[in-house]
Formats: structure tokens, sequence, C-alpha cells
């Protein structure tokens, strides 16, 4: 089967429906939007589907993706390894910890994931152009996606702020760059303007067919474990991610795979914690950060688009928001690097940061099996390991 399945778009807030179209937030209110299936009549499919010997990829899970298969645009994103920890659990305090090394997706980051979804669906939506605003990977990977579809690609990411490796990876895949003076958060109000207009179609992870790729990450840790993780833990950005991966596995809850849910921690660089710091205090919303600052780059990000939705994956989910410094975060690197044989990328490594301390503060225990999510792979940022060195 390669029909996609009938679904719609809803807003989080009011929970207007909406046919899928090119929006990215609700004309009633303004809220961002999911995409909704008709679960009950999808449910046997579904669950067939994961009985079958196909490979691990994004596109095996087709029958809960919001585009046609047949139309895939795809260079093989997901079935990304899931090593388990050799040394660092034990000397941790921990037991089952495994590492979702999404650095091997064909442009080095779990975007690939979201972006063959999105960038299939801009070519079914009729689009001739993609523009997204970024830290980096998003830019990489929409080049790459959009060279593969034909398309024109306008990136826009803050001036002297993104990794070297990054920067290279959109110009050579062809992509117009535009460098926009501040910071991501500029970048983006830029990229949602231009996309206003129409013509362009906007990729970032407020795009609700971004994060039904990237949900997808759930779903091959269920093939991968044959079992939910008690914690998935992961950095958090612009927060789309975090949200992805949580729908993914209410997904499988409600479609009868798993009566379980792991508890969902997100760990942001403490100078770039908006998130973390509405959840210390019990807000109900974030404060943007004006000036975010750290040395992982791929996080600094002051004004996430997805804080509403990333706060609901960690209280439904009854997890946790973390800080951890650049140092924790530099030291994660070389650990990981040093004793599992895995080279992340600084943000990538504060997954690993923020590991460490939840175990510290008993936020995790050693009798559960945790799944810790490595984004992105090192060989993209060098300088910072240089400029750790
Ligand atoms: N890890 C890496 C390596 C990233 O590139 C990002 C985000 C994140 C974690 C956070 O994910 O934003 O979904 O919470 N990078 C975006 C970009 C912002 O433009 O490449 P998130």
């Amino acid at each position: 089967m390669t029909r996609s399945p009938g679904h719609y778009l809803e807003c989080i807030s009011c929970h207007s429906r909406y046919k899928p179209t090119q929006i990215y937030s609700c004309p009633r209110c303004g809220d961002l939007l999911q995409i909704v299936y008709a679960y009950d009549t999808l449910r046997e499919r579904f669950k067939a589907s994961l009985n079958k010997s196909t490979a691990l990829s994004v596109w095996r899970y087709r029958d809960l993706l919001p585009v046609s298969a047949r139309n895939a645009v795809t260079l093989g994103e997901g079935g990304t390894g899931l090593p388990k920890s050799m040394r660092i659990a034990g000397e941790i305090g921990l037991g089952e910890v495994y590492f979702k090394n999404e650095g091997q997706n064909p442009t080095g980051s779990f975007k690939d994931r979201g972006m063959t979804v999105a960038i299939t669906t801009a070519v079914e939506m009729g689009a001739k152009e993609v523009v997204c605003a970024s830290t980096g990977n998003t830019s990489a990977s929409m080049a790459a996606y959009a060279a593969r579809a034909g398309l024109r690609a306008i990136v826009l990411i803050p001036r002297g702020k993104i990794a070297k490796g990054k920067l290279l990876q959109a110009i050579v895949h062809g992509a117009r760059i535009q460098e926009v003076k501040g910071n991501f958060d500029r970048a983006l109000e830029r990229a949602r303007t231009l996309a206003e207009s129409g013509r362009l179609y906007l990729v970032n992870s407020l795009n609700p067919y971004r994060i039904e790729g990237q949900k997808t990450l759930a779903f091959e840790l269920w093939d991968q474990l044959r079992k939910v993780p008690d914690v998935v833990i992961l950095p958090v950005g612009n927060a789309g991610n975090i949200s992805a991966i949580w729908k993914g596995f209410w997904e499988l809850k409600r479609l009868g795979v798993t009566s379980r849910t792991p508890r969902m921690i997100g760990v942001q660089a403490a100078g770039a914690a908006p998130i973390t710091t509405a959840y210390s205090k019990g807000a109900v919303s974030i404060t943007p950060w004006p000036h975010p600052e750290t040395a992982a780059s791929a996080i600094r990000i002051g004004a996430p688009a997805s804080w509403k939705k990333a706060l609901r994956a960690v209280r439904d989910s009854r997890g946790a928001m973390l800080n951890v410094s650049d140092r924790e975060i530099l030291r994660a690197q070389r650990t990981l690097a040093s004793k599992e044989g895995i080279f992340a990328e600084p943000a990538s490594s504060a997954a690993l940061a923020g590991l460490v301390k939840a175990s510290k503060l008993r936020l995790v225990t050693r009798s559960e099996a945790v799944v810790c999510v490595i984004t992105g792979h090192g060989l993209k940022d060098q300088g910072s390991v240089e400029a750790a060195m």
C-alpha cells in the first residue's frame, strides 16, 4: 500500500480542524498545528506493518505518515544504530543505557527523518521553492533533500553562529544562503514572513509534516528494543524533536501497540534554557531569552517555536527538563567519543551530560532502560573540539 492515510490538521490550543494545506499555524488563534489520523481505522494495518520484515527506515512506517510513499523523496533516512552502553552506564550508576545514533542519517543528523517527509509534502503540494531558518543541521538537511527533489532552497542562518561543516553542507547542495544579523530566533521570524507570501514552503519544525517524520524515531525504538524504554533523554532547542518523539509514543499507545510510554527528559544548555526555566517554575508559558549563548550552537535558541508541545510532552509523560553547562557538554562529548566510540556534536552531547545529571538527581535508576538520543555527528562541528583542546 502506498496511498497515504487520511489525516487533518488540528490546532493544539483551540482544536480547530483544517484540511491539509500549506499553513503552519492556526488561522483562528495562531497556535501550532498537529496532524491527526483516523486511528481506529488504521490500527490493524499499522500493527501488521510492525510485524513485517522490511528494513528499518522512516518509510517502514508509511501507514502512519501523511504523504504517499510512492512520492517519497528519500536518501535512506532512519534505521540508525542503537548501541548499548559498554562503560558509561555503569560508571554513572545506571544499567541499561542505549545511544540512538542519529548521526548515521544521510546528512548526519536526525533532521533527515523529518525532512524526507517535509520535502515529499512540498512536492505533493506543488511547491517549487523551500525555506528554513537554521542553526545548521536543518539547513544542511533541507538543502540535500531539495537537491534530490529538484527544488530551489533558501536557508536563513544567524551570521557567524553556525558550525562551518553544516554551512558547507548547505552550500555544496546548492542552497541559497541568507545570513541574518542576530540569532536563530530572528532568522525564524524572517523565514515565517517569507513563507507567508505562499510562494515558499517552510520546513522548520513548526511545520507539522516534519514532526511526522521525526516521530518515527519512537517507532524505531519499539522495533529495535521490542519494548518501550522507561526514559528517553534528548537535547532541546526549538523543541520540535521532543514533541515529535512524544507524539510517536503517544500514537503507539493510541493504536494499542503498547500500554506504556516513556518519561521524556529534555536537556537545554544553561545559557539557552527558556523551557527548563518555565518547567522549573511550574509556569504555563515560557519567557523568551533575548540573548541565548552556548558552545552548543545547534541549540542556541531563546524563543523555541514548539515550546508548548514540549512542555506538554514533559508534563504528560511525567518526565523532566534539565540544564547543563557548556563544560558539562564538552566533557560529555569527550567521554562519549573515548569510552563508547561515538563522536557527537556538542548539542547532542548535551543529552549525555543531562543523563549524568539525571542519574545524580535520581530521576533515572539502575533498573530502568534509558535511551539517550545522539542527534548529530561530531564531524559537523570540528571547531568545538579544537576550541576545547
Ligand atoms: N541536536 C541537534 C544536533 C540539533 O541540530 C538540534 C536543532 C537539536 C538537537 C534540537 O532539536 O530544535 O527539535 O529541539 N537544530 C535546529 C537546526 C534548530 O536549525 O538545525 P529541536
